[in-house]
Order: C-alpha cells, then sequence, then structure tokens
C-alpha cells in the first residue's frame, strides 16, 4: 500500500559494491531509511564488489529488512565470478525481483523492465560490428541487451514504466568521466527501446563519476544513481534518490493522456541538484 494515494515514490540507488572496502555508508544502515521514504526500492548494479555469493548473502541480510518491494538489475562487478546464478537465488530468496530481460516487474501500477546493459560508446562515434570476430560479439552483446529491453517494454500494459540498467543509455550521465573510458560505461544502442517504446523514466549505475541526470533524444529523463556520485552530490542525505511517479491518468482538454512525472522531493537535494560534485 503506498502511503500517498496516487503517488509512488521510488528510491534508486546502485554501485553498492558490497565487499569493496570504504565504499559507502555500512550496509547495515544503507537501506536504513528507505521504508519511510519510499514504497519501492531499486537497484541498479554492481550490487556486490565481486559477484562473490558470500557478498550476496550479506546484501541479503540487509535487504531482507528493508520492508517495501525491491526491484533489480545486476551489473559487470556482479558477474566477476561467474556465479550470477547463484547470486540471482540468493538476492529472489531475499525478495529481491531480479530482471534480465523477460517478464517485467509490476507493483503499485508501475511496471519495472531492466536488464544489466553493455558497453560500446555513444551517438556515430559508437563501435560498429566489423572486423574482428570479438568485435562483433562484443557489439552483439549490447544488441542483444539492448533487444531484451525492448521485448520486456513490448509486453508491459501498465501507465507507468520505469526502466532500471546498469549501464548508461546516453552519454549526458556519463560526462565527468575521462573522455577515454566513456565507451565503457554505456551504448546508445540501449536507447533505442525507450525511444520506440513509453517510459517515463530510467535510472543506471556503473559512471560513479557521471553526472546526475539527462535526458534521451526523446525527452525521457535518465538518472545516474551510482552510490557514489550521490554521496558527492548529496552528503546529507539518505544515500538513495527517490522520485515520485504519479499513477492515475489525467486527461488534458484535448482528451489526450497526459504523462505526468513528479521528480525529486528531498528539498535539500533538489536545491543542491545543480551541484554536480564530480571527483574524477
Ligand atoms: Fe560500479
Ligand atoms: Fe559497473
Amino acid at each position: 500500500m503506498v502511503k500517498t494515494p496516487g503517488v509512488v515514490r521510488i528510491a534508486a540507488v546502485g554501485d553498492i559494491h558490497l565487499g569493496r572496502a570504504a565504499h559507502g555508508p555500512p550496509i547495515q544502515t544503507l537501506f536504513a531509511q528507505v521504508a519511510e521514504r519510499a514504497d519501492v526500492l531499486a537497484l541498479c548494479g554492481d550490487l556486490t564488489d565481486r559477484g562473490d555469493p558470500e557478498e550476496g548473502r550479506q546484501l541479503g541480510r540487509a535487504l531482507a529488512a528493508v520492508g517495501v518491494p525491491i526491484v533489480a538489475v545486476l551489473g559487470n562487478h556482479d558477474h566477476e565470478s561467474s556465479k550470477v546464478p547463484e547470486l540471482s537465488r540468493i538476492l529472489s530468496d531475499a525478495g529481491v525481483q531480479v530482471l534480465d530481460g523477460g517478464d517485467a516487474f509490476e507493483v503499485h501500477g508501475i511496471g519495472f523492465a531492466g536488464v544489466k546493459g553493455f558497453a560500446g560508446g555513444f551517438g556515430r562515434r559508437a563501435l560498429g560490428p566489423w572486423g574482428e570476430e570479438c568485435i562483433k560479439l562484443f557489439v552483439r552483446e549490447a544488441v542483444d541487451e539492448a533487444l531484451k529491453l525492448e521485448t520486456s517494454l513490448s509486453k508491459l500494459r501498465t501507465e507507468r514504466r520505469v526502466v532500471l540498467l546498469h549501464y548508461s543509455p546516453i552519454v549526458g550521465t556519463v560526462e565527468g568521466e575521462p573522455r577515454e573510458i566513456y565507451a565503457y560505461l554505456g551504448s546508445s544502442r540501449l536507447e533505442e527501446p525507450l525511444i520506440r517504446y513509453p517510459v517515463d523514466v530510467v535510472f543506471h549505475g556503473h559512471a560513479h563519476h557521471g553526472t546526475l541526470e539527462g535526458k534521451t533524444v526523446g525527452g525521457v529523463t535518465v538518472f545516474n544513481v551510482s552510490l557514489a556520485l550521490l554521496q558527492r552530490s548529496f552528503p546529507d542525505a539518505p544515500p538513495f534518490r527517490v522520485i515520485e511517479l504519479r499513477t492515475g491518468q489525467e486527461r488534458r482538454e484535448d482528451g489526450q493522456i497526459e504523462r505526468r512525472m513528479d521528480r525529486q522531493t528531498d528539498r535539500r537535494a533538489e536545491a543542491q541538484a545543480g551541484r554536480r560534485g564530480v571527483e574524477s
């Protein structure tokens, strides 16, 4: 049950890197304020530092006490130990809905579609599938991730739609990182499904030194919710970003349905939103 009828609050964060020394607040306190501030928790990958099942069990114990529905995608670090099925099962047992294409997760009238995504770069400079076989395989991975996202979005019938990624679909939210690594931080191929299907908001992580917000070419807001970036940008706020979505369609005078999203509600954070606080 949402606390304010017609408004669903989504808390989002990625790049927890559980297991990495001195990265972020202690896991016991990371989610302490989620239940009082949000109706859903969305996690954007790199939840563990090495994809070790023991890291997953520690995270699972912390998440089991959160008290609101949890939806997640995994990140590249969660793949490091090649134990993704075991890690996903540990998180599922803790009540986390782990998305990797397939059926979307629906809660409080909002549909969540998610994939990890992949790298390859942005716009006209993106890597193309040409030359060596390994280059074609690399590009194929990004194409396949985009297709999985597109399939999930095509099945969604909810009024509001949220996309979770680990890699960025746009260059705007990786700006602040060294330019040399932009191409490893995301792929424009992930933006294509966001243009073809209606989406209200996108969350991603991976770019720890990127930019808080950007927009797709279709005008959908993309939030980089990497924990390190949030902590630098909003040092006094809880270690997640809260976005409100209104449910309940509103019809304009011309009869068109208006899709409405209210953004960040934390006034303190809003006041600081223009301050990037990027340290690369
Ligand atoms: Fe990360
Ligand atoms: Fe990552």
